[in-house]
């Protein structure tokens, strides 16, 4: 049992450390970190579903790359439950680059560069909503309350 209210973010294990074979190590990460694991899956993201998902970046100049890189292969989408999900999260898995990423955070470890970084987290409690809703039914989320 847990005590505090717990809340539940989404991360992706991206292409490049699915690819390596690193699922492993950081899902071991996550849950030494004290994630919960209440939803996994292996998927290979369409371009329209890569477009959709990072539809904020569309903008940007490495809107296209970044699309490319997120269907290039299988990633494994979470959703990870932790009484402070959104904001631990992101402190375990470190800055966008791994360059400038505290050491023992995840893309420290296993990041390889700003672009292929190893691992997404959604950055708000709002952006964890939508961006669980792009892979995961509420069905598939209820607490087990273990
Ligand atoms: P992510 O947390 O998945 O959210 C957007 C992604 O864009 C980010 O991780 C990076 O991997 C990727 N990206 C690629 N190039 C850049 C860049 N120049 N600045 C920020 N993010 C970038």
């Amino acid at each position: 049992m847990t005590d505090g209210v717990q809340a539940v973010t989404l991360a992706i294990i991206k292409p490049d450390a699915f690819g390596s074979g690193k699922a492993g190590k950081v899902l071991a990460a996550l849950e030494e970190a004290g994630f919960r694991v209440r939803g996994a899956r292996v998927t290979t993201l369409t371009r329209a579903g890569a477009e959709a998902f990072y539809a904020v970046h569309s903008e940007r100049p490495f809107f296209g790359a970044l699309v490319d890189f997120m269907t290039s292969g299988p990633c494994m989408p979470l959703a990870l439950e932790h009484e402070r999900a959104v904001p631990y999260l992101r402190e375990v898995i470190g800055a966008t680059d791994p360059a400038e990423a505290d050491a023992g955070t995840i893309r420290a470890l296993y990041a390889e560069s700003k672009e292929r970084n190893a691992i997404h987290a959604s950055d708000s409690d709002e952006n964890a909503r939508i961006e669980l809703g792009h892979f995961f039914s509420g069905i598939d989320l209820i607490a087990t309350g273990s």
